[in-house]
């Protein structure tokens, strides 16, 4: 119990803490925010999804990890649990209908149910021009980011349902309210689920599951690397970003966090842009 009062969040911010913990040894630690419910996260291998992954276990969520790539899941799998965290996961291809099934069958075999889930995989096949990408361009990008989290969700429906306080976040990009010129029809996708969170909040309201939409800006990841290394769209995107900085995945995964936790609760249908200043009014 020590180790785990030590290592809770606000015994950082009181050097006395240990002391006062060692005098009254009874005192039990607080339990954390999202303590025994479950989450599925898409696409968390890596980058913003696995850092949300890391974070919702360490508020207490059991969590369901995946991505397309076995060793990719193993790997993911092994460091969190490396760390203490409750995880477990399988291969997802969010595209596939068979890869959402294996997710959802994964997820109640091991926790019985689920809580929240974040939609965090998405595609960008070609950097170029909306009226330049041809018809298997449109249909990866519609089907892997707008299609499928609404496909994943109605498998999950019913088990979701059941749990009451449930939470769905989506992950949009800060190109669906500034579209980027070399982004085309993904910025259109990402367009399409801050539409796909309003609608989908008001059809789950009645049904006690919240859904809102994490919008982060440019974000120091992989898939960024096109973007973030190209040192022309740095200048002209620092002119738009006044804290001056790239985020991290980190900057992301409290957000997410919030929105899942009881903190959120009356929280529905909105769009929040992490992106270090927000182009909303
Ligand atoms: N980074 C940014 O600046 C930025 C900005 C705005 C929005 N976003 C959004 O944030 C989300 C995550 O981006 P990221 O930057 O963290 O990307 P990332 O670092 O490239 O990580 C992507 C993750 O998704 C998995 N993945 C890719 N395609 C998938 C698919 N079809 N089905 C399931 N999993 C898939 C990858 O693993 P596998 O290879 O094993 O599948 C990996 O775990 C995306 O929705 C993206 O649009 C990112």
């Amino acid at each position: 119990m020590l180790r785990a009062v030590a290592r809770a969040p606000w015994s950082l911010c009181r050097p006395s803490a240990g002391l006062f913990v060692r005098m009254h040894s009874s005192v039990r630690a607080p339990k954390r925010i999202l303590a025994d419910r479950v989450a599925v996260v898409t696409g968390s291998t890596a980058g913003i999804g696995l850092a949300i992954a890391r974070r919702l276990a360490q508020d207490g969520a059991h969590v369901v990890i995946s991505s397309r790539k076995q060793q990719n899941v193993d790997r993911a799998v092994a460091a969190l649990q490396g760390e203490g965290l409750s995880v477990t996961g399988t291969v997802c291809h969010v595209g596939k209908a068979e890869d959402r099934e294996r997710l959802v069958a994964t997820a109640l075999e091991h926790w019985g149910g689920v809580d929240f889930l974040v939609c965090n995989a998405a595609v960008n096949p070609l950097v170029g021009s909306t009226l330049g990408a041809s018809e298997q361009v449109w249909d990866k990008i519609l089907s892997v980011n707008v299609k499928s989290p609404a496909l994943l969700l109605s498998l999950l429906l019913p088990h979701m349902e059941r749990r009451g306080s449930a939470a769905v976040v989506l992950v949009s990009s800060i190109s669906a309210y500034m579209p980027h010129v070399e982004l085309g029809a993904y910025n259109i996708s990402k367009t399409a689920l801050l539409g796909l969170t309003r609608t989908l909040a008001l059809e789950l309201a009645p049904r006690d599951i919240r859904v809102n939409c994490l919008v982060p800006g440019l974000i120091e990841t992989d898939f960024s690397k096109v973007l973030h290394k190209n040192k022309a769209f740095w200048n002209l995107f620092k002119e738009n970003q006044k804290l001056q900085r790239i985020g991290q995945p980190e900057d992301c995964a409290g957000l997410v966090a919030f929105l899942c936790s009881p903190d959120a609760s009356y929280i529905t249908g909105e769009s929040i842009a992490v992106a270090g200043f927000s182009p909303r009014l």
